[in-house]
This record gives C-alpha cells, structure tokens and sequence, in this order.
C-alpha cells in the first residue's frame, strides 16, 4: 500500500505518525513535508497547494490513497481533479469544501438547515456594513468571509474595535479576495469544543472532541492564533452532547450539501460554542484542526486507513465506529517569539535525545534543515503532545518536554487543559 499526505505542518506529521501505526508496512509519502515526517516517511518537494505536481507525483508513484491536510488545496478543487484522473483521494470537492472556504456560504447554508448558529448578515459594502454595526452595536464579531489563516476573525468588545476591524477587511482589504465579503455576526458566550467527524456523504462518525486554545496569552489573553495547545478528552465533551452534535449539526449540513450537489465525503470539523441555550456552531471546517489533531489522532486506537480508503473510493463506511484510547493527549505548541504577527525563522532548535516515546510526541510544525541542523521555519514550529492516564499526566509530560526544548524567543503556554482540574 502506497499513501500519500499533502501538506507539512504538525497535522500532517500527527497523520503520518498516524498512518505509520495503521499500516506499519505502507509506503508513506508526505508532499512537501518537514524534518519530523522524513523520520517516518519519504517526503517529496512539491508544494501543498501546487495541484499539477501532486497529480503527478501520485501517478507516477502510484500512490493508492491520498490525504490532504490543509484546507487550501481542497478550495482549490485538488478532490475534484483526483476524481478526474481515476486518483483515490480522502477529502472534499472544492464545492463541498465551501462549507470553510466561504464562511458566508456556511452561514446561509446553516441558516436554511435551521443549524443552530450565531445570528448574522453579510455585507460587501463599507457604508452598509458601518450603518449595520452602529444599529446593532457590540459585543460582536466581524469576519472575512474567504480563508484568512485562522486570523480574519475579529471578536469586538466595542463598537470602536468593530469599526476597525471592518475597515482592515473592507477597506485596507488586509486578507485580498478573502476579504470581499465581511460577515457580521452575534457575539456567543460558552466554552469552544472541536469535533471532527469522519464522513462519506451521508453518514458522520465523530472521533474524540477536542479543546484548542487559540489566544497566544496564558489566562486566554492577546490576540487569536492557529491555536497554542489542544486537549482531549474535554469534559464538557460528553457522548450525548457529540450524538446531539452530530444528530443537530453534522447532519443537517451533510443532507444539505448533498441537497445542493455537493456531497461531503472527508473530514467535517464542527467548532462549536457550548452556549446556554446548547452547541452551536461557530465556524466548520474542511479538514483536522491544528493543533487538534495533534492530540484527537494520538488518542484514535482504530485505524483510519480502511474507512478513509472506503470513502475515498466513493463507498459508505457502513457502521464503523472507532475506538478510543484510554486516557488523554495534550499538546503544547512551541511558537516563534512574534507569533502570529511576525517572526524571525532560522533560529537553531535544540532537541535533547531521549525526550520522545510512546508517551511523548514531538510533532513538528515549522522545521527546517539547514547544514545537518534544525532550525525554525514557521510561527508555530513544533506541538508537544504527552499522553497520560488522566489529563494531568498528559499535561505535565508535555510541559517537561516543552521546557527542555530549545531555540531562541520559544514562545508557548504553561496552562494548556488548566481550567478542567481545581488546584
Ligand atoms: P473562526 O475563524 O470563525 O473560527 O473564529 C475564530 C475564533 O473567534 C473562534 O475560535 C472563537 O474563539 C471566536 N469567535 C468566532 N465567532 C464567534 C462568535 N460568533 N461568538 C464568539 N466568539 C467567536
Ligand atoms: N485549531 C483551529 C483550526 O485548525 O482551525
């Protein structure tokens, strides 16, 4: 068996870590890849979003399932040219990826699938949206509607923010093309919890939910990033409320996708907001989460290979349900000092032997080789994920491993999963 992951960042070195224990004997290949995925696997230099050498590389491999991991090259249609070439690929169409590439796609879809979700409007006019914003007044939040990266959500405690932020979306148009369309919407109040579902169409089977912490502070302060750690499980995240997530949300969205000919077959990302009134969503995404994955992968005891093969190939996964590993993952994510404005990349990592183990995975993130050393390459430059009996456990394996790492300006938090134990 031949696979191959598109991407090179933490979550595709947690799926290929991952595939690595499903088929111990496959051959991986990671497209581009970093220094942590060649320990595992081969990676090849062709870039996640260029589409052509990618269908290349996995015809002239023959490479008998491919794994995407980044939401960019399935916007851009990467499922819908596999399926022309006869290539197996697990991910959505470009059509059905809409569902993250344009939050007001989502919104309206979610809005007509009666979804529960925060109240909104859309505006692509500067004055309209001002007036809009005025009469409505704050808390709330302003978005750009196309892909920003995790950073074209703005979420305002005062109307003065909320004018600001418009304006960096509208009129700077700070995101290009994402930004043409700005979505305006309630303010939700609640604890965040990811679930991803894997889905083939009609049916969504959740794998363990998730926690992310997206502000760059301790304590949840500064601005929002990718997201600085990730927990799992979360207890908030009981099995009847991810049944009532999937019978209220998961659903609802895949029937109508499946109305609008767009079918959803890939995994489907529910960030939810656990509101007073239940979850509702706040954003789906197209893909794992990151650093989500990081910690949801570690802890899936079944292997993924047989079902995501299954729905790649355009068949249903049946009644597959995935077993979970006992106990709990949590990942600690080492950034560059400047995250998520700007950064200096380059810096030397010290890794100190011995540190990784069952029980302690460095995935990396932005890496790079430069003269037999590694260096930073990226804002977020590894995840650290301790696996433990209870949360604790896992939390204080990853931060000991996290403190003995290494590289000039490492930036992280020390409370990743703190607020789910009293002392
Ligand atoms: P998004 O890009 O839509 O995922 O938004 C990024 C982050 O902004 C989310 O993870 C939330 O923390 C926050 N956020 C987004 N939308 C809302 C909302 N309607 N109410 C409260 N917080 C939100
Ligand atoms: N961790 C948030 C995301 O992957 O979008």
């Amino acid at each position: 068996m031949k696979l191959l992951v598109v991407g090179g960042g933490g979550r595709e070195h947690a799926l290929a870590d991952k595939l690595r224990r499903d088929a111990p004997d496959a051959e991986i290949l990671v497209a581009p890849g970093n220094p942590g995925t060649a320990r595992l696997a081969e990676n090849v230099p062709v870039r996640a979003n260029d589409l052509d050498g990618l269908e290349r590389l996995a015809r002239d491999r023959d490479v008998h399932l491919t794994i995407v991991g980044p939401e960019a090259p399935l916007a851009a249609g990467i499922a819908d040219r596999f399926a022309a070439a006869g290539l197996t690929l697990f991910g959505p169409t470009a059509a059905a990826a809409r569902i993250e590439a344009s939050k007001a796609f989502a919104k309206r879809l979610m809005r007509n699938a009666s979804i529960p979700t925060a109240s909104f409007r859309t505006f692509e006019d500067a004055d309209a949206a001002r007036a809009y914003l005025d009469a409505h007044g704050a808390p709330v939040v302003v978005k750009a509607s196309g892909l920003a990266g995790g950073k074209g959500a703005f979420v305002c405690a005062t109307l003065e923010e909320a004018r600001a932020a418009l304006d960096q979306i509208l009129v700077d148009e700070r995101f290009g093309d994402a930004g043409e369309t700005v979505v305006i919407e309630e303010f939700m109040e609640g604890e965040e919890l990811s679930v991803f579902f894997l889905c083939d169409g009609e049916r969504a089977v959740p794998l363990a939910p998730s926690r992310d912490h997206k502000r760059l502070e301790e304590g949840g302060r500064g601005p929002n990033t990718g997201g600085m750690g990730a927990y799992a499980p979360v207890a908030d995240g009981t099995p009847e409320l991810v049944e009532a997530v999937r019978r209220t949300i998961a659903l609802p969205a895949l029937a109508a996708l499946g109305e609008a000919g767009a079918p959803y077959r890939g995994f489907l990302y529910a960030g939810l907001m656990l509101t007073r009134e239940g979850p509702r969503v706040v954003e789906f995404n197209c893909r794992l989460g990151d650093p989500e994955a990081q910690v949801v992968l570690p802890l899936t005891h079944s292997s993924l290979v047989e079902p995501m093969l299954a729905v790649a190939r355009g068949e249903g996964i049946g009644d597959w349900a995935p077993a979970t590993r006992e106990g709990a993952a949590l990942t600690t994510v080492l950034a560059s000092r400047g995250y998520p404005v700007s950064y200096s990349t380059g810096l030397p990592i010290t890794l100190p032997g011995g540190l990784e183990s069952d029980d302690l995975r460095i995935y990396h993130a932005g890496t790079a080789t430069r003269e037999g050393r590694l260096v930073t390459a990226g804002g977020r430059v590894l995840a650290v994920t301790g696996l433990g009996a209870t949360l604790r456990e896992a939390a204080e394996r990853s931060r000991e491993a996290a403190e003995r790492i290494e590289f000039e300006g490492k930036t992280w938090r020390r409370d990743i999963g703190r607020t789910e134990w009293s002392d």
